[in-house]
């Protein structure tokens, strides 16, 4: 089943071997656009980026947890932060910072490219190993890094997912 509109949401998959071109800069700034239009808690658009396409850091990064192997291969990876010095409702962090990741993916499917998500918070060690590789201050919490580039191959979208026995009317 596919509501037949945002078209993103239905072909969007995860992809982890891309060609070796780069990303525009333009397409980068349109899907942070995208990924900075995202619900908060408050409003409290806590979110920063860091947009790596330095080889040496991508290796890097494809370092800090056992599964971000994609981030080795592609030509850019976004690592999305939470600045604790912009929350004004902090314990939603997470659920800020989620809705801006997928919002971010949807955007560079929109663009023809291809994207995973890396997970990264709420596990310590690797937060602190993505904060490491950068320097970063105590403020500011890795929550994930995406791996985005021109996928290898045309990537198929899922079959339904679509599960009616998930669904429940006015109680469980
Ligand atoms: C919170 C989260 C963490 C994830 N971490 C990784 C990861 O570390 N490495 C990876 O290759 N994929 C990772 N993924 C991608 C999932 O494996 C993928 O979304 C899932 O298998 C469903 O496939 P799809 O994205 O093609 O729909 C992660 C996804 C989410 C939402």
């Amino acid at each position: 089943m596919s509501s037949g509109k945002m078209n993103e949401l239905f072909t969007r998959v995860s992809v982890r071997d891309y060609m070796p071109g780069k990303v525009e800069k333009d397409k980068v700034d349109r899907i942070l656009d995208a990924a900075m239009n995202a619900p908060s808690a408050r409003n409290q658009q806590a979110w920063e980026f860091i947009v790596v396409d330095d080889p040496d850091y991508l290796r890097e990064l494809s370092k800090v947890t056992p599964y971000a192997g994609p981030v080795g291969r592609a030509p850019l990876a976004i690592v999305v932060l939470g600045n604790r010095d912009l929350m004004s409702a902090p314990q939603f962090w997470e659920q800020d910072l989620g809705a801006c990741t997928e919002n971010l993916m949807l955007s560079a499917t929109s663009l023809g490219l291809g994207s995973v998500w890396i997970g990264i918070a709420p596990v310590r060690e690797r937060m602190n190993a993505v904060s490491d590789v950068f320097d970063l201050t105590e403020n500011l919490m890795p929550f994930c890094i995406v791996a985005v580039g021109y996928p290898k191959e045309r990537p198929e979208p899922h079959r339904d997912r679509f599960k009616p026995e998930r669904i429940h009317h006015n109680g469980y």
